[in-house]
Formats: structure tokens, C-alpha cells, sequence
């Protein structure tokens, strides 16, 4: 059995979907109130010129937006904090969401719509890139853990590895009693099937040329030819097999949902740091040429 190298990322402690339903849906009541006073203003407002950033609601909505992103960014910071422990991250994970989302809002009203090939648009595309890996990221919190305890029922990761490997030392017992080729496949099977992997495997939960699959194959093609004893050694090395297969594709299961919990957040933290940079570039530009 190849070792396991898994890609599991250390989750904010929650009970998974609570977070969005905190206190109420206090900050979802929170966003929705900004969201619908900075339409609000941006309709009565009547800038002397065409609307854009650089109005006086401009300005503020500008303001407004940017300290947002500095709040949203503070929550990694929060997160690694010794006191994060009692701290209140909940509550902190459902305002990053629901104040993340109006962002959308904000920063749109702020642009007056007057977007170009410049850093200030870059800033904004970077921004709808860390909200949208966001909401990927509130989908697989929301999806994935009932799946990875619906899938583990009363078996955990280690146990699964360890009846795979009482049913190796079964199928070779078994085996050896059968053609070689069988032998070989078995253990193919033992030695050659990944589980883990690279990322992408992990992700996919797939293996190409899986030696388990394939020895499942070559068993149950060479039964054909056998007869007697042989024939029902065959049979109960392809239930061995089989079982073998059953708990392997769940071992894949539990670490391909694991790691599409985790995946996400490669692309929502780079993506805000740069965010970060865009933004301080936007900010200083505009005041440079003003
Ligand atoms: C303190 C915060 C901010 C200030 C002072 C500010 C200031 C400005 C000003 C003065 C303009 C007009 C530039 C011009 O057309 O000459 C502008 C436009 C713009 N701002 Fe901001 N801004 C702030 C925050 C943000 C944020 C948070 C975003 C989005 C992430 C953003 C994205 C944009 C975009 C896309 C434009 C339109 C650029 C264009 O016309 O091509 N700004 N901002
Ligand atoms: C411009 C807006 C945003 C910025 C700058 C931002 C930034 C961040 C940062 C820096 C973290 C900490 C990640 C870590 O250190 O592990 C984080 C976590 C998170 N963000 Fe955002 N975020 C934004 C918007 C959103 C939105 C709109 C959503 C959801 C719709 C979202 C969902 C999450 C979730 C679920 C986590 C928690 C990950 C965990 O701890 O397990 N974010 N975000």
C-alpha cells in the first residue's frame, strides 16, 4: 500500500452551515441594508457629471469598499490568532460572507459603471474572482460534510486502510492457489493502487489503469477456463476483490471531498493578496493624478 499523503486544510471551527444562519441572519440583514442604501444613493444621487469614482458618493462608496476588504482580509489573520480559540469566528465567517457579497454591489455603484483595461478594473476583477471562489467555498462547506459522514458511515479513514490490508493478505492467501497471472494481479492490485496521490488525483478521486479495477477484470475473465476447486477459489478471490474495491473507492471518496473543501482556498487567499496590492495601486494612483 503506497503511503497517504493528504491534502486536508485546517478548517475554521464550525458546525458547518450554522455560520450562515448566526444570530439570526444578522449580518445577510446587515449586507442587504448597505447593499440597499448605497442603491439608494447612487439613484438620488445627481453628480454634476457622469457618475464614477471619483464623485463625492464615489468617494464614500470607494471608502466603504475598501475598508470592507481590509475587514475580509483581517479574518485570516483572526483565524491563526492563539485567542481563535474562543474568539468568535462564527460570527466573524458569516460577516466575511454576507459583507463580502455586497461588496459586488458596493464596488459596482462605485465605479459608475466605467470600467477600462486599468489597474483600477484589475483590482475590481480581482475582487469578484476572491467573491466567486467564495461562494464555491460556502457551496463545498454547505455539501460536502454530510457526504464524507454519509460515505465513512461507521468506518474512519485508518480503519478502511487497515481491512484493505486484511483483505490483501486474504486474496494472496487465496491466490496462490490459482494461476499466476492471478497472483500477479493480486498483487498489482496490493502494491499498485494509489490512494492519495497527486492533487489531481486526490481531487478526481480517480485513478487511471487502477490495478484494483483491472485485477477485478482479469479475475473474472479467468474464471472462464476454470473448473472445480479452482472455479470456487476463483469465485471467492473475486468477492475479495470486489470488497477491496468497495472500500478502496471510498477511501478516494473521502479524500477527493476533503480536498475540494480545501481546494478553493488556493485561489480565494493568492487572489485577495493581490487583491490587497491592486487595491493600495488604485488607491495611490488615483490620488497621484488626481
Ligand atoms: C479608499 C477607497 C477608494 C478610493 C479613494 C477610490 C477612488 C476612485 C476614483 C477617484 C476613481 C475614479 C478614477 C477616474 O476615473 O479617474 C475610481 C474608479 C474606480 N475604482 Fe475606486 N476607489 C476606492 C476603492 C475601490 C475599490 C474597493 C474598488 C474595487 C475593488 C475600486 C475599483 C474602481 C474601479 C474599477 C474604477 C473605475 C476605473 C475606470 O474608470 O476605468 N475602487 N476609484
Ligand atoms: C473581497 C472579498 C473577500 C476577501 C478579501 C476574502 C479574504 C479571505 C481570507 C484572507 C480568508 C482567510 C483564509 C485563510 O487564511 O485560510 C478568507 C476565508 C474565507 N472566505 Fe473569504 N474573502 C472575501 C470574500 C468572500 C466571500 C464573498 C465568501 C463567500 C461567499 C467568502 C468565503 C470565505 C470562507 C468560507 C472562508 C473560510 C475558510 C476557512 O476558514 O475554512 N469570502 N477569505
Amino acid at each position: 500500500m503506497t503511503p497517504v499523503m493528504r491534502f486536508d486544510h485546517h478548517h475554521t471551527r464550525m458546525r458547518h452551515g450554522t455560520f450562515l444562519e448566526y444570530k439570526k441572519f444578522r449580518y445577510l440583514k446587515l449586507a442587504t441594508l448597505v447593499s440597499v442604501a448605497s442603491i439608494a444613493a447612487y439613484v438620488f444621487h445627481k453628480p454634476p457629471v457622469t457618475p464614477y469614482g471619483g464623485t463625492w458618493l464615489g468617494y464614500t462608496l470607494g471608502t466603504i469598499g475598501a475598508l470592507l476588504i481590509l475587514m475580509l482580509l483581517w479574518f485570516g489573520v483572526r483565524k491563526r490568532q492563539y485567542s481563535a480559540a474562543d474568539a468568535n469566528l462564527q460570527g466573524w465567517l458569516s460577516a466575511h460572507v454576507y459583507l463580502g457579497v455586497s461588496l459586488i454591489i458596493i464596488a459596482t455603484l462605485h465605479t459608475g459603471f466605467e470600467v477600462g483595461w486599468n489597474v483600477h478594473t484589475l483590482a475590481y476583477v480581482l475582487m469578484l474572482g476572491v467573491i466567486f471562489s467564495g461562494f464555491y467555498g460556502i457551496y463545498s462547506y454547505v455539501r460536502f460534510p454530510s457526504m464524507i459522514t454519509g460515505n465513512m458511515a461507521e468506518d474512519s479513514f485508518d480503519s478502511i486502510m487497515l481491512k484493505i490490508s486484511t483483505l490483501d493478505s486474504e486474496a494472496r492467501k487465496i491466490a496462490m492457489r490459482l494461476p499466476d497471472h492471478l497472483v500477479l494481479a493480486v498483487q498489482a492490485a496490493a502494491q499498485g493502487t494509489i490512494i492519495g496521490g497527486g492533487l489531481f488525483t486526490q481531487v478526481t478521486g480517480r485513478q487511471r489503469n487502477c490495478p484494483t479495477t483491472a485485477a477485478l477484470t482479469i479475475i473474472q475473465k479467468g474464471g472462464a477456463d476454470l473448473k472445480g476447486d479452482a472455479a470456487k477459489h476463483n469465485h471467492e478471490l473475486y468477492s475479495v476483490m470486489l470488497q477491496r474495491k468497495r472500500l478502496v473507492d471510498r477511501a478516494r471518496a473521502d479524500i477527493s471531498y476533503r480536498a475540494r473543501m480545501s481546494i478553493w482556498l488556493f485561489f480565494h487567499v493568492p487572489l485577495s493578496i493581490a487583491l490587497l496590492a491592486a487595491l493600495a495601486a488604485h488607491i495611490v494612483s488615483v490620488f497621484f493624478y488626481w
